[in-house]
């Protein structure tokens, strides 16, 4: 990025500077560019001369050091390099440029201090990612205190929070500290236990960052209560058979121990407890009973259990199971034979009603004149009652 001073050569006195206003070629009007530069980038920064007769060229920092003493390094800064002296252009560039490099830098010949140009150097600190801290621990049924931060920015960084491509509107405060500015945005989000590991993620937009963004995604941590259920064996357990209850648990955190126990009763000297899972071998009907699976975290408890019964290996069983099944399949049979009978009697119910419809049309004339007629004589009928009633 170039940063340039175009330096400009008046003579100083004033008779000769009358004289020069008259060929305006000696003393021309004073242009100078602007440039900024990222954080540890390289500025460039050219002096245009014009007229140069030899003087001595003096090139100062913003706190007036002088740089360069006609070419000859003045400051001990090896960041700045003088890299042109031509008698048209005297060009330095500063590498690693910070912040505390920002300001005007003067270009002006010794011989002349009411001539100088001034360029202001402006360096742009583009954010890192955002981090996110957690204010509040979220449990199911509350909220969580999310806050996006950007410890570190010039010009302030803008922080969005995004959650389904939706953004959410967080309260942004930002703090100076020295040149950058630190600039935070918090939201609170009401939590269930269905957002635990929902996305979120909070996007830092930058000026020198182009359309491109700085984003963290962040997973909810929804804590909540542990919930169980026992997948119970298919079919029924005969003795000699082996038993295996499995306990399904969830919970945020997921409950590191599950109890297995038997209601009013001790555990069958034959189980063995692996995690979840509850095995019996050679299964006995004295292993009848309530077993019941446990697991609890900080959030709370939960339980499910299980009835055992184990039968003789002879016997003859109507499994529960069974039962609505068999129910089942008799109402689908049922039915399917009601829609077969409704259908059939539908189809000869038309096909019919076609020949009747046809027969009606050809002696219709007919059949009104014999309904009339019928209503005439009902009428004489009820005339006649009434007469013979009178
Ligand atoms: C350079 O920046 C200075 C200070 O910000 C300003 O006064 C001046 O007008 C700017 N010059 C140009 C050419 O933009
Ligand atoms: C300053 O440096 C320029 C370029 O090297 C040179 O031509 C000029 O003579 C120098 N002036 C003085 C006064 O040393
Ligand atoms: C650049 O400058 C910073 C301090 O401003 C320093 O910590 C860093 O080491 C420098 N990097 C190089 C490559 O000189
Ligand atoms: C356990 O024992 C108590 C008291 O003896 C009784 O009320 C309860 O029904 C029993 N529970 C089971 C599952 O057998
Ligand atoms: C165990 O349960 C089976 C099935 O209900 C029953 O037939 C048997 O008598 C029970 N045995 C004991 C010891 O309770």
């Amino acid at each position: 990025m170039a940063f340039t001073a175009v330096w400009n050569y008046c003579v100083p006195l004033s008779v000769i500077t009358l004289l020069s206003l008259v060929g305006t070629a000696r003393c021309q009007a004073v242009q100078a560019e602007n440039v900024t530069v990222l954080e540890g980038g390289t500025a460039q920064i050219s002096c245009r001369l014009q007229n140069y007769d030899g003087s001595i060229v003096v090139i100062q920092n913003p706190r007036r050091q002088t740089l360069f003493f006609n070419g000859t390094r003045a400051l001990k800064d090896d960041r700045f390099q003088m890299v042109l002296f031509t008698p048209r252009l005297v060009r330095i560039t500063l590498t690693n440029v910070s912040v505390s490099d920002e300001g005007g830098y003067f270009c002006q010949l010794y011989t002349d201090d009411t001539h100088h140009q001034v360029a202001t150097l402006s360096v742009s600190v583009p954010p890192d990612t955002p981090t996110v801290e957690v204010k509040q621990e979220a449990v199911e049924g509350g909220e969580v205190e999310l806050t996006c931060l950007s410890p570190r920015s010039k010009p302030p960084a803008t922080l969005r929070w995004i959650r389904d491509r939706r953004e959410i509107p967080g309260v942004v405060s930002q703090q100076e500290n020295g040149k950058t500015v630190s600039v935070s945005s918090t939201i609170r989000l009401p939590v269930e236990r269905k957002d635990n590991g929902a996305a979120v993620s909070c996007e830092a937009s930058h000026p020198a960052l182009g359309g491109q963004k700085r984003v963290r995604h962040y997973r909810l941590d929804v804590h909540f209560a542990p919930t169980v259920r026992i997948i119970p064996p298919p079919g029924i357990l005969r003795e000699g058979d082996s038993l295996s209850l499995t306990c399904s648990i969830t919970g945020n955190p997921l409950p590191r121990d599950v109890q297995w126990t038997r209601i009013n009763d001790t555990l069958p000297e034959r189980a063995e407890i692996s995690g979840p899972t509850l095995q019996v071998s050679r299964l006995s009907q004295s292993h009848n009973g309530t077993y019941l699976c446990q697991a609890q975290n900080n959030y709370g408890r939960a339980a499910d259990h299980y009835t055992l019964l184990v039968y003789d290996p002879g016997a003859v069983i109507e499994t529960h199971s069974a039962v609505p099944y068999a129910v089942i399949g008799g109402v689908l049979a049922l039915l399917v034979f009601t829609v077969i009978c409704v259908l059939i009697v539908t189809v000869w119910c038309s096909v019919r009603q076609k020949g009747s419809y046809l027969t009606h049309e050809a002696s219709g004339l007919d059949e009104h004149g014999e309904v009339q007629e019928a209503f005439l004589n009902g009428n004489d009928a009820s005339q006649g009652k009434k007469e013979y009633l009178l």
